[in-house]
């Protein structure tokens, strides 16, 4: 231990951030070990590129940016269906289709102190974004008589929660075997001067490193082994906060399979320019997501000649992807975004800090920046009404509200 305090003390020192000792002397011995452990772990290198980052004026990239074709499902022929539909059948009869649900956040947006999957946006009883989900993977199993394995990706914040309701809602009636669980990564987070935070409890203030992190948490959890071993060949992989999103697609499977691409993605036609939705694009000729924030005006009013959005195939977080795909981007590191948070800590005098400004970066790692690891995607659109019904922000648009309005419109449609 003494080797283990003088070790991490040299790395502090190296690194300006001796602070992460602030609580060091008043921890009982487990709690000291856990934090020097911590440390150890930290890639400090990395942090402090991440930080200087943030200091940078954004690079606008000097990448050729051109819309991206698409395959408008309303739009495709009776016999193209069908044929694409069997396709994707086979590999769920055979068991090789899978479903992952990214439940890593918090509904702290939407005023909901627990995981974001066990928020309730006033449909049936108590159906909380958790059931919904598993319902459109009973109803798929029901349908084409086979077993889907469900994956969610918690957070260390949110995992034992979550694995807690389901325990306690039985696992919706879904086998226990079927549903697996894998924590994602984290990341340490900095204040404006370089300084990494200590949290409440004396630990290294650490978040979720966003859900790109997904592809280095299946590696490193055994996920990506486990569906090898299983024979899963397609994994859909989507968002936990779209109560409408049609998991398990064989239309989307087989499209990709015919397009002879490693991953497919759904798109819906963006309502307006000024939508907080990513897009679609190409980018230097590979497949990519242009965020909301990063699109300039002109690039989001542009139309074509029958007046519809040149880049205006959002991205709904609804993606699939060959185990070829998801082995090829596990192996890559991504990029990480900076989002500067509000955040509490224990300054260096011991004290707590309850900032009302946000003070610290947060660094996030995003799905779609995987995707130019890619040679090519199948997007097919979709109709919104029937696979996207968000629910973000606690009102007005994307709210339970306007989630639960498009969930029981979809519901009354289908019966
Ligand atoms: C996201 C997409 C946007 C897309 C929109 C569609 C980003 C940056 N943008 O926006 O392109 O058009 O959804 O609804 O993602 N999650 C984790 N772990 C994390 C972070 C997020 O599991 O560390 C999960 C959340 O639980 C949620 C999903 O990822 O299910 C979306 O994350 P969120 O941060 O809410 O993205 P949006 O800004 O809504």
């Amino acid at each position: 231990m003494e080797n283990k305090l003088m070790e991490v003390k040299e790395l502090l020192k190296k690194y300006k951030q001796e602070q992460l000792l602030v609580c060091y002397d008043k921890m009982n011995k487990e709690e000291q070990e856990q934090l020097l452990n911590q440390i150890l772990h930290i890639d400090f290198e990395q942090i402090m590129q991440l930080y200087e980052k943030t200091k940078q004026p954004i690079n606008i990239e000097k990448s050729t940016v051109e819309p991206i074709s698409y395959v408008d499902k309303s739009k495709l022929t009776k016999e193209e269906v069908e044929k694409y539909e069997k396709i994707g059948i086979d590999i769920l009869k055979k068991g090789a289709y899978a479903v992952v649900t990214m439940a890593g956040g918090q509904g702290t947006r939407l005023g909901h102190k627990a995981p974001k999957g066990t928020f309730e946006i006033g449909v049936g009883e108590h159906k909380s974004l958790f059931q919904a989900l598993s319902e459109t993977i009973k109803e798929a199993q029901k349908k084409y008589q086979v077993e889907i394995q469900w994956y969610l990706m918690t957070s260390r914040e949110n995992n034992q929660q979550t694995i807690e309701f389901f325990e306690q809602h039985n696992y919706f009636d879904m086998k226990k075997n079927n549903v697996k669980f894998f924590i994602q990564g984290e990341l340490p987070m900095i204040s404006k001067e370089g300084k990494i935070l200590v949290e409440e409890s004396g630990k290294v203030k650490e978040a979720a490193d966003g859900h790109g992190g997904i592809f280095e948490a299946m590696r490193k959890s055994g996920i990506l082994q486990d569906m090898k071993t299983r024979g899963i060949e397609w994994i859909f992989i989507a968002g936990v906060d779209n109560i409408l999103a049609k998991m398990v697609d064989p239309l989307l499977t087989g499209l990709a399979i015919e397009k002879n691409c490693l991953a497919a993605g759904k798109s819906v036609v963006k309502s307006n320019p000024q939508e907080k939705v990513g897009v679609f694009c190409k980018k230097d000729k590979k497949p990519n997501v242009i965020e909301y924030t990063e699109i300039t005006p002109e690039m989001a009013e542009k139309r074509d000649a029958n007046g519809e959005l040149i880049y205006g195939e959002s991205h709904i977080l609804c993606n699939l992807f060959n185990i070829k795909a998801l082995e090829k981007i596990a192996g890559n590191k991504l990029p990480y975004h900076s989002a500067f948070k509000k955040a509490n800590y224990i300054n260096e005098k011991g004290e707590l800090v309850e900032p009302t400004q946000p003070n610290a970066y947060k660094f996030e790692a995003f799905i779609f920046d995987a995707f130019n690891k890619l040679d090519d995607m199948a997007i097919m659109r979709v109709k919104r009404e029937e696979e996207f019904a968000p629910v973000k922000n606690a009102n007005g648009v994307d709210s339970p509200e306007t989630a639960k309005k498009l969930y029981l419109d979809f519901m009354k449609n289908k019966a």
